[in-house]
């Protein structure tokens, strides 16, 4: 059975994408999505809500992302649709302790909504959340997925490839090509960033 509030949320982030300049990660990412939503063989899978020790910083992070002036209704209805599906997320700090040290959980945490690991399994598409305590540097990282993150936290700091971080703003789309490094920062804020998976979507982060 399909949950509507989850496909809400899908909708809604396909169709800001479409106001974004495209490109064949997009493209490809949009593609993955709207066969999710056509996809009837889906079920529901067992997992059910989690908190993590960041999500205490669950409640600003989403206040702020929604007292923020928007420069669309198109955000504002992504916002919203963030929003609605948070009661339903399974946190985690996801990556093996041995990886990223015993004190990563206390930061990081993100849930998977669609994908592995998530309320609905599917092997071609994933969605999600991730939550970034304040002034915590979510390291140097790469997966086979092309990943599509909406910024709702204005001020944060995104890099690529190494590169020195990047001031993006509150409904920036940050996109992170198959197997690219990528890092976030954002020194006085939690990072909240809803984000889209498509291609190798079965296969986790690992750092750098
Ligand atoms: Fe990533």
């Amino acid at each position: 059975m399909r949950n509507q509030t989850i496909d809400n949320y899908v909708n809604t982030f396909v169709s800001y994408l479409g106001f974004q300049p495209a490109n064949n990660d997009i493209k490809a990412t949009i593609q993955a999505a709207q066969r999710f939503l056509a996809d009837k063989s889906l079920e529901r899978s067992t997992v059910q809500p989690t908190q993590a020790p960041v999500t205490r910083w669950l409640d600003q992070a989403l206040e702020s992302a929604l007292a923020e002036p928007h420069d669309n209704d198109h955000l504002l209805s992504l916002c919203q649709a963030t929003q609605a599906v948070l009661p339903c997320c399974p946190w985690t700090p996801g990556y093996d302790e041995k990886d990223v040290g015993s004190a990563f959980k206390q930061y990081f945490a993100y849930a998977t909504l669609v994908g592995d690991g998530g309320i609905i399994p599917c092997s071609y598409f994933s969605t999600g959340i991730t939550l970034i305590a304040p002034d915590f540097f979510y390291d140097w990282h790469h997966h086979p997925a092309i990943e599509i993150y909406l910024n709702l936290t204005p001020g944060s700091m995104w890099g690529i490839n190494k590169a020195p971080l990047d001031e993006k703003k509150l409904g920036d789309i940050i996109i992170h090509p198959s197997q690219i490094a990528h890092a976030m920062h954002c020194e006085k804020a939690p990072i909240l960033a809803p984000w889209l998976w498509a291609g190798d979507v079965n296969v986790p982060a690992k750092m750098c």
